[in-house]
């Protein structure tokens, strides 16, 4: 049997979702994807109308086929955390089950069980703000949606993982090296996700023979990306500075991806692989 991936955070054909999802649709995997609720109309409409499809073309000149678009929002866990004004939010009010203990519940029911998770979402309202000028708020609202939604995920699909199964997230260097402009308590988020990594595949793998890896990944323009205002900045300097002088393609994550959640990587765990170009490794900027 093919395996099957959930992947979290997929909303158009530009982020490192997209590109992950691509390289386990080419390695045979089927899959299913997690859409943020506010995006998911316009995401729907746009595969349904064809606008990817050039995007969906995989090695083998076949199309990319998403099996099916799940509704998520991945900062409630349960109907009951979901505020009232959320609720009846038109964008959320015409869809449904769309907390993760439901997303997780429902995919059980049309699918039983899933192989590999994949966390590719993170949002900081404050994002573009300095530590010392984000509020507390602003902070907690980063953790929850970029850290705690992992935590969320894999607590919630662990019970349908088949053992042998594996998960990936996407973190930053930002966790342990200062990047100015990565603001807002995104910094601190990422460096929770790279913990949790380490904690998550110790219980993961002892409660279920399930692998967790994070890749540090280098600058993408992603959609997210050019929410934070200075990615062209982040990729030139990359392009000037990291040992490999070269543009880093989405597909590159993708393929790490594809990688790590197979049997070539049945003894990694617990690790952050940097896909970035090499950048990570270098102390002086020449
Ligand atoms: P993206 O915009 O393609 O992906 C972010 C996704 O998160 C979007 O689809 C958005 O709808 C979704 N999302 C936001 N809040 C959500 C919520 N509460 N529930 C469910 N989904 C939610 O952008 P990108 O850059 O590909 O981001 C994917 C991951 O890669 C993120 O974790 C990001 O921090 C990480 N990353 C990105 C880098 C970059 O330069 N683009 C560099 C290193 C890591």
């Amino acid at each position: 049997r093919g395996k099957r991936a959930f992947i979290a955070g997929v909303a158009d054909d530009n982020g490192y979702g997209w590109a992950i999802a691509k390289a386990l649709a080419a390695s045979g995997a089927e899959i299913l994807v997690g859409t943020w609720v506010p995006a998911l109309n316009i995401f729907e409409t746009s595969l349904r109308r064809g606008k990817f499809d050039e995007s969906r073309k995989l090695p083998d000149g076949s199309l990319m086929e998403i099996v099916k678009v799940y509704p998520l929002d991945a900062v409630y866990d349960s109907p009951e955390d979901v505020p009232e004004d959320v609720k009846t939010n038109k964008r959320y009010a015409g869809s449904s089950n769309w907390t993760v203990k439901e997303a997780a519940e429902l995919v059980k029911k049309e699918y039983g069980s899933i192989d590999i998770l994949v966390h590719s979402l993170a949002n900081g309202p404050e994002v573009t703000k300095p530590l010392l000028e984000t509020s507390r708020s602003g902070y907690l609202a980063a953790i929850s949606a970029s850290s705690y939604s992992f935590v969320s995920l894999l607590k919630h699909f662990l019970p349908i993982m088949n053992p042998g199964g594996a998960s990936i997230s996407l973190t930053y260097i930002a966790s342990e090296r200062t990047i100015p402009g990565y603001g807002g308590g995104m910094s601190s988020a990422k460096a929770a996700l790279e913990s949790d990594t380490k904690v998550l595949a110790f219980e993961a793998g002892r409660k279920g023979k399930i692998r967790v890896n994070t890749i540090s990944a280098g600058p993408l323009g992603s959609r997210a990306a050019k929410a934070i205002g200075f990615i062209e900045k982040m990729i030139e300097y990359s392009y000037v500075n990291a040992p490999l002088q070269k543009e880093l393609l989405a597909d590159e994550v993708g393929n790490t991806a594809a990688f790590l959640v197979s049997p070539l990587a049945s003894a990694i765990t617990g690790s952050t692989v940097y896909v970035d170009n090499g950048l990570n490794t270098m102390g002086l900027a020449v």
